[in-house]
């Protein structure tokens, strides 16, 4: 048996905030914004909203997909830069919350690529039979640590949540192939001031970005014993259109085969990959048995992707 994704699921806040608002408080235009990162608007988590809320439902959601009660889960990894304090864990907080009374918990750190190396935790532990379902979510509230003075970085994020179960599934689906990777020497690059606020070098993390997402998607296609022209689909990280689309041209894919929602949520940081996903498979892009792409990278520098067959 293989690991993979048995149920996936998300929750994005209600509150949207639009080019045009930020324009009123931030020296910056619809325009600027649009080309320059392919964003439209962006969710905002409510003030009686944090991080584990978020992270709640889309677990609850993820469940449902899966078909699997709170007591069948044996492990739950919260992957977040924005918990709701140092500890306890989110993943603490939720597992209460859920009724998981049989599930160890526990929050991971890698940014943006944070759903990739969850995904590849529990595979493992799924694989070597020590639990027959893990838990794992992509959760981030950045509006909280978000310099809304700063027009660099505020116009840049969202606030969202998703949440992937992972268990065994039939054979040939599954994850096939994961490549994850750090280089803490990119950590000036992006990273938390103490002032909580996100300082970012916007030309170093996407030069970073494009050569990473190209390389590492490569490397998972070719281990998994494919080449590019057997990608049905490719979930890239959603922080920059200009970033996604040379993924695209990098993988030689046409349009209709990459996810492309950044318009409508900007970049949701551990969220934001499993969030494409989800919608991707809502909307009928993805189905059973296509060979799926993830990929991603972030704050650390950090990165990670997965070749996988779709489906239970
Ligand atoms: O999840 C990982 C996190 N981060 C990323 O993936 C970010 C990767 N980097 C990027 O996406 C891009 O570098 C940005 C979108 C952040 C910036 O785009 P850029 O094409 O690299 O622009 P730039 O930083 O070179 O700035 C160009 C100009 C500057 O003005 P001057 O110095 O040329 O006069 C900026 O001050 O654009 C100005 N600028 C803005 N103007 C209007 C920067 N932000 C804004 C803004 N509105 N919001």
């Amino acid at each position: 048996m293989a690991a993979g994704l048995v149920g996936i699921g998300r929750y994005i806040p209600e509150k949207i905030v639009t080019n045009a608002d930020l324009e009123k408080i931030m020296d910056t235009s619809d325009e600027w914004i649009r080309t320059r990162t392919g964003i439209e608007e962006r969710h905002i988590a409510g003030d009686d909203q944090d991080t584990s809320d978020l992270a709640f439902f889309a677990a609850e959601a993820a469940m449902k997909d899966a078909g699997i009660t709170a007591d069948q889960i044996g492990m739950i990894l919260v992957n977040t830069v924005t918990p709701d304090k140092p500890f306890p864990s989110v993943a603490c907080m939720i597992q209460e919350r859920l009724g998981a009374k049989n599930a160890a918990a526990m929050d991971q750190s890698a940014a943006c690529a944070g759903y990739m190396y969850g995904l590849i935790t529990a595979k493992h532990f799924v694989e070597a039979g020590t639990y027959d379902y893990v838990l794992v979510v992509g959760v981030e509230k950045l509006s909280k640590i978000t310099d809304w003075s700063d027009r660099n970085t505020a116009v840049l994020f969202g606030d969202g949540a998703c949440a992937g179960i992972v268990g065994n599934v039939s054979e040939g689906r599954g994850i096939l192939a994961f490549d994850l990777g750090a280089d803490g020497s990119g950590g000036k690059y992006l990273y938390q001031d103490e002032a909580d606020h996100i300082i970012m070098n916007g030309r170093e993390v996407f030069k970073f970005a494009v050569r990473q997402m190209g390389e590492s998607a490569l490397k998972v296609i070719e281990k998994a014993g494919y080449t590019k022209e057997d990608v049905d689909f490719l979930i890239p990280h959603q922080a920059n259109i200009r970033i996604i689309e040379s993924a695209r041209k990098r993988l030689d894919l046409p349009e209709d085969k990459v996810a492309k929602v950044i318009s409508k949520y900007g970049n949701t940081s551990a969220a934001s990959i499993g969030n494409a996903m989800v919608e991707s498979v809502e909307n009928g892009k993805i189905k059973d048995d296509d060979l799926i792409v993830l990929v991603g990278f972030g704050g650390g520098l950090t990165w990670g992707a997965i070749a996988m067959r779709y489906g239970k």
